[in-house]
């Protein structure tokens, strides 16, 4: 039987991983494939973001090994008792998606992570741009029993939990910024999206998203603002299974902690890394924009700014930071 294009794509994929020179004769062979069909499967994978270049009488080349996400492995790096189901996708549309179509099936602590996402996405309906096999994009399902209220500055949570992993791996020096992003050296380093369906009730089921990037390819398309990888802050070797793994193990720890007592136990983590403590900057309220000084965070996660009008409080979904 012959195979499915997705087939076919791990498989020249996998041929690719080791960073080395393949030709197209070479890959059609192994493929049963003509080179000019190879040529448009190469042509594909590399609209996934991936680097491949190619050499006259060398052939195709990967700009950097690929290290790929398995079960296998990520579960070699989880502590012993961790037990929640755990699922490796290849290229899909967008993590927190998959869950969500799926929010009646899942178990508590359902997590996924995918290679790439083609409709990859942030907060209002923005873009993430999620190149194949150089990021982490992972998404966990949660049911919280106590309603909307009851969420109140999860983000900020799901921050320290995320900079937690990071220093596990060894990589220190991360800073948050409010309400949902992870930031390497004053760059965007990683983003949370929360995704919340509540029934009357019922509580609210939840979808966890994380974004962190690990060594985007040189040739990763246009981001709107500064961004980081790990790659330009560590010299340590990035294994991105270790990292899932410790990731896993501190988002659900932080999942089961929040759900018992808020956000108490992580305000104090999250005003010692809040990158813009105590300077200027603007807050985007819908159409208004208010100037003020930052003062970090009350006990709900509002930030705080300080006017001429004295220190107020200003939560969720419609508000953005930005410098002054
Ligand atoms: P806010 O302060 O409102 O959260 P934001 O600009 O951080 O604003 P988000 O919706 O949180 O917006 O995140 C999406 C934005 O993140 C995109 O518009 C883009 O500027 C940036 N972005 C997209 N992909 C990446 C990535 N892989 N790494 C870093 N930043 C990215
Ligand atoms: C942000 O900064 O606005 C949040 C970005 C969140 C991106 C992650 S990647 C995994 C999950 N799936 C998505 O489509 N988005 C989140």
């Amino acid at each position: 039987m012959s195979k499915s294009v997705d087939e076919v794509r791990s498989t020249l994929l996998s041929v690719l991983a080791n960073g080395e020179f393949h030709s197209g004769e070479a890959l059609g062979q192994t493929l049963n494939l003509s080179r000019a069909s190879i040529s448009n499967h190469i042509k594909a994978l590399t609209s996934l973001g991936l680097d491949i270049y190619s050499v006259t009488g060398k052939g195709y080349c990967l700009a950097n090994p690929l290290d790929f996400l398995a079960l296998k492995e990520i579960s070699t790096h989880l502590p012993a008792d961790y037990s929640l189901p755990i699922e490796v996708l290849n290229v899909i549309g967008s993590t927190n998606q998959y869950i969500k179509e799926r929010f009646d099936n899942l178990e508590n602590g359902y997590a996924c992570l995918a290679e790439a996402q083609t409709a990859g996405r942030g907060r209002h309906g923005r873009k993430w741009v999620s190149p194949y096999g150089s990021s982490l994009y992972l998404s966990m399902y949660w049911h919280f029993s106590g309603g909307y209220p009851a969420l109140g500055g999860l983000s900020l949570a799901v921050g320290v939990a995320v900079a937690k992993a990071l220093s596990l791996s060894g990589i220190e020096g991360i800073k948050l910024k409010w309400p949902n992003d992870i930031y390497g050296l004053g760059k965007k380093l990683a983003g949370v999206l929360i995704e919340v369906e509540g029934q009357m009730g019922l509580g609210c089921q939840t979808v966890i998203g994380i974004g962190l990037n690990i060594s985007l390819p040189k040739n990763v398309e246009e981001i709107g603002q500064p961004w980081i990888d790990l790659a330009q802050l560590t010299d340590n070797s990035l294994e991105r299974n270790r990292l899932a793994a410790n990731l896993l193990a501190t988002l659900s720890e932080t999942l089961y902690v929040f759900e018992r007592d808020g956000l108490a136990p992580f305000i104090e983590a999250w005003r010692s890394k809040d990158v813009y403590a105590n300077q200027a900057i603007k807050l985007i309220v819908g159409k208004k924009i208010i100037s003020g000084i930052s003062r970090g965070v009350n006990e709900s996660g509002a930030i705080l700014l300080e006017t001429e009008q004295g220190v107020k409080a200003f939560h969720g979904g419609e508000v953005s930071v930005r410098p002054a």
